[in-house]
């Protein structure tokens, strides 16, 4: 079925994922919608994030999207279940911090790093229950303002910040997952203060997802040229050209 895929962030964050998507479904058409004018959604609480995603939601229906790929964690731990409710005929694929990821590759010391909501939220929670290995230290920390900073693209703050929250943790800890599609924006500055560490982030596995969910759903696309790729920037149009300019370029 010939129709987009539609998907959201709260900014740039999700063009980590859109990339993903666009190496293994190729032919496929997209609709991204980059919700800067919310961001950020990880300080925000469930009631807000609910009405704010459920307006994107609303927006990506209407350009007739076959499936919705919250490309966002915070907004897939606080509101995913409730948008699947409401939306009951969508087929959404959330993220969620790869805490299995470091479990199947049996990491001793990680550090999961995501925004003040999901952080805190009873997803992550379920997760660490159900994907913790016996003897495997986590650490669960928060990035607060790390998102808006690269929203921002405030490479200065970006650098201090880092340095602040990731400190402590040098030399004691053998793999991070990223929990924030932000964050893969920002690897080479966190692989330069934590050195020889995995970093692990959910991207492959959510596009992976998405791939499973339309061939089960008789949805592919049965095009076989380039998918168009659409941006839109509720801010401004130089955020947009600026993503852009960030897909292209990698
Ligand atoms: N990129 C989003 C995430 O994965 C949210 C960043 C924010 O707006 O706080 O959680």
């Amino acid at each position: 079925m010939n129709n987009k895929i539609g998907i959201f962030d709260s900014g740039l964050g999700g063009l980590t994922i859109l990339k993903e998507l666009i190496n293994i479904l190729p032919n496929e058409d997209y609709y991204f919608i980059e919700d800067s004018m919310n961001n950020p959604y990880g300080e925000k609480d469930e009631e807000e994030l609910l009405k704010i995603t459920s307006d994107v939601v609303e927006n990506l229906l209407k350009e007739k999207c076959k499936i919705i790929v919250i490309a966002c964690n915070t907004a897939t731990t606080s509101c995913m279940k409730k948008l699947k409710e409401k939306y009951k005929d969508t087929i959404f694929v959330g993220t969620v911090p790869a805490i299995k990821v470091a479990y199947d590759n049996n990491y001793k010391k990680t550090l999961i790093l995501s925004t003040p909501y999901t952080m805190k939220s009873k997803r992550v929670n379920e997760l660490l229950r159900d994907y913790k290995n016996e003897d495997q230290e986590i650490y669960n920390v928060s990035g607060e303002n790390l998102a808006s900073l690269i929203e921002n693209d405030n490479q200065e703050e970006i650098k201090k910040l880092l340095e602040k929250i990731l400190s402590p943790y040098k030399n004691k800890i053998d793999s991070i997952v990223l929990g924030c599609t932000h964050y893969p924006l920002v690897k080479k500055q966190i692989q330069a203060i934590l050195k020889d560490v995995a970093i692990i982030d959910g991207s492959i596995g959510v596009a992976k997802e998405v791939k499973h969910q339309l061939e089960l759903n008789n949805l592919l696309n049965s095009k076989n040229t380039r998918g168009d790729i659409k941006i839109f920037n509720n801010k401004s149009l130089d955020l947009t050209k600026r993503s852009y300019d960030i897909l292209n370029s990698k």
